[in-house]
């Protein structure tokens, strides 16, 4: 079955769907997207991906697309087009195509942004091995801009950090800035002492995840406690358990960090329990 993708208000097969090649998101990098995970054919914490997007556009002084109030509805056609139970809707809005390569940003009443949206279809999502295995990560230098709480398409330093993670024999890496852990490449980093979760504060240093949030909330909820702190990677090598959240891989256990096995180096039972809480929560709450 051929993919249906949304270009710029248009429904087409994916090998039908272009963009500019000035569009800006190609040359500069001048994009920002979210990914929203489908489980049951339905949406996981919508709200929270359209909030942040309304966010990431207002601090870039990004135009809100005219069809920003649709986007439920889009995203929702798209997974039943493509007849999606388990998997992940991308949303990509950039500043447009201006007419030539230029540092300054177009005029927005000339220039509208472009929104592209795209379905990934992945079953066993949520009952995915590696969560059963938990995965092994490396810590690499955290190299990236200042403003990593704006979701944009600039990822070429943690695409190169899996890489060298892939390299290392390991899954991921965490990135490490003064001596601390912001977080993974594309995921949240925590880990568990006892009967606490020890995960960094939010600032300009992180992406604000929406998983966090939810699982954070759950995790009071089940009466642990939560430290929002800097911590080491020598820390979370001595914890019990450590843990990653994303979109994509909802609460996915870390077993070994920098070739150091965590707790007895298989998933914890902490956070097995808040996958299934989040897993669970998450599908009541599906739109
Ligand atoms: N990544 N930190 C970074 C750097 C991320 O790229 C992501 C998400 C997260 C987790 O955020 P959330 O819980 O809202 O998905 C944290 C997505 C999944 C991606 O780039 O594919």
């Amino acid at each position: 079955m051929t993919r249906t993708v949304y270009v710029n208000g248009e429904y087409l097969p994916e090998n039908e769907a272009t963009v500019s090649i000035f569009d800006r998101a190609f040359l500069m990098a001048d994009g920002v997207y979210e990914v929203t995970s489908v489980l049951g054919g339905k949406l996981i914490d919508f709200d929270g991906h359209a909030k942040r997007l309304e966010r990431s556009l207002t601090e870039l002084d990004m135009p809100k697309p005219e069809a920003f109030d649709e986007l439920l509805d889009i995203h929702r056609k798209l997974v039943e087009i493509n007849e999606i139970d388990e998997g992940m809707v991308y949303l990509q809005v950039t500043r447009g195509a201006a007419a030539d390569r230029d540092f300054v940003f177009p005029d927005p009443d000339e220039v509208k942004p472009t929104v592209v949206l795209f379905t990934q279809n992945k079953p066993g999502l949520a009952d995915s091995p590696a969560a059963k295995k938990g995965i092994k990560v490396i810590s690499i230098e955290d190299v990236r801009w200042g403003r990593r709480d704006i979701k944009t398409v600039q990822l070429l330093y943690p695409s190169m950090g899996k890489m060298m993670a892939k390299k290392a024999g390991a899954d991921d890496a965490w990135l490490v800035e003064d001596g601390f852990v912001t977080e993974g490449t594309s995921n949240n980093a925590y880990y568990i002492k006892g009967n606490k979760i020890v995960t960094r504060a939010l600032s300009n240093d992180i992406l604000h995840g929406i998983t966090r949030a939810a699982v954070l909330r759950f995790a009071r909820e089940a009466q642990m406690e939560v430290e929002e702190r800097n911590f080491t990677i020598e820390e979370a090598q001595d914890a019990d358990e450590a843990f990653i959240t994303s979109a994509s891989t909802f609460v996915m256990p870390v077993v070994e960090i920098d070739g150091k096995a965590i707790g007895d180096g298989t998933p914890g039972s902490r956070a097995a329990r808040l996958r299934e809480i989040y897993l669970d929560e998450s599908r009541k709450a599906a739109i």
